[in-house]
């Protein structure tokens, strides 16, 4: 078996044993460094992995009904979230995005397939966009996209299985909350003393670690990609 066989056999029979009736099944896929950076430092994009391990994101991506970014990796990347180097269809393109800062000039607001979802805590102020679907949503403590409830509309509107992206702050906030439950990570043989792509976790015992378990991994060229279910706490 090629892995994207591996892969997609693993992803699809987890999706199909777990899938909660309240939220999408939320799958984290991302490329770091080994000493797990996903940017440069000042947060300046970074193509990290090799032309196999991006087919391979592709094909992730195909198996997904939302692909979910924050506005800091639009602002940063300027992403199109679609299915470009695999033959398979593209997901919904989705975007947190409390104060509505997307510009209007990105070019998920120009998807020709597609209109993105933007997830605000605002209200109004974003008359001004086009070619995007606004969803208000409700704030968490922070005043930023409350996941739990974002997660439920996602549901609601038929997202049954969400990929989400990145970057750091988005990756840490939904570990944080407990609502990753795949990881396929690709981790290529380069240092880069770059922006991290968990931050503190304020995690506070052994038994707060979170484990992949099992984890399964193998190489793509010079890329080593690993996987498996996110277990929140484990006691070895
Ligand atoms: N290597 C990779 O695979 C990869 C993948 C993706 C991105 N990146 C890199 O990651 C960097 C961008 O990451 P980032 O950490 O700056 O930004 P980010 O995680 O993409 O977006 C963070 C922003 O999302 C908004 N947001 C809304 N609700 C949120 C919530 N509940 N939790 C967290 N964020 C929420 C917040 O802005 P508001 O408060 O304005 O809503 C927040 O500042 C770029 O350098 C990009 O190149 C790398």
């Amino acid at each position: 078996m090629t892995i994207h066989q591996t892969i997609s056999h693993w992803l699809t029979g987890t999706q199909r044993n777990f899938t909660p009736v309240d939220r999408p099944f939320v799958t984290l896929s991302y490329a770091q460094s080994l000493d797990g950076s996903i940017a440069l430092h000042d947060r300046e994009p970074l193509i990290l992995s090799g032309q196999e391990a991006l087919r391979l994101t592709h094909h992730l991506r195909s198996l997904h009904d939302g692909i979910l970014v924050g506005i800091g990796t639009v602002l940063s990347d300027d992403p199109q979230l679609t299915v470009r180097h695999w033959p398979g269809n593209n997901p919904q393109p989705i975007v947190l995005d409390s104060q509505c800062r997307i510009p209007v000039g990105a070019r998920l607001c120009h998807s020709l397939e597609k209109s993105c979802w933007v997830l605000t805590t605002r209200t109004s102020g974003w008359e001004h966009l086009e070619g995007v679907e606004v969803c208000p949503m409700q704030a968490d403590v922070q005043g930023r996209v409350c996941l739990e409830r974002a997660l439920k509309f996602l549901r609601d509107k038929g997202i049954r299985h969400l990929m989400v992206e990145g970057g750091a702050q988005v990756i840490t906030a939904f570990i944080k909350a407990q609502l990753v439950d795949a990881l396929v990570l690709t981790v290529t043989p380069t240092l880069v003393g770059g922006y991290r792509g968990l931050h503190d976790l304020h995690l506070a015992s052994r038994t707060d670690l979170l484990k992949i378990d099992p984890l399964h991994s193998e190489r793509l060229d010079q890329d080593l990609i690993l996987w498996g279910r996110v277990a929140y706490r484990y006691a070895s």
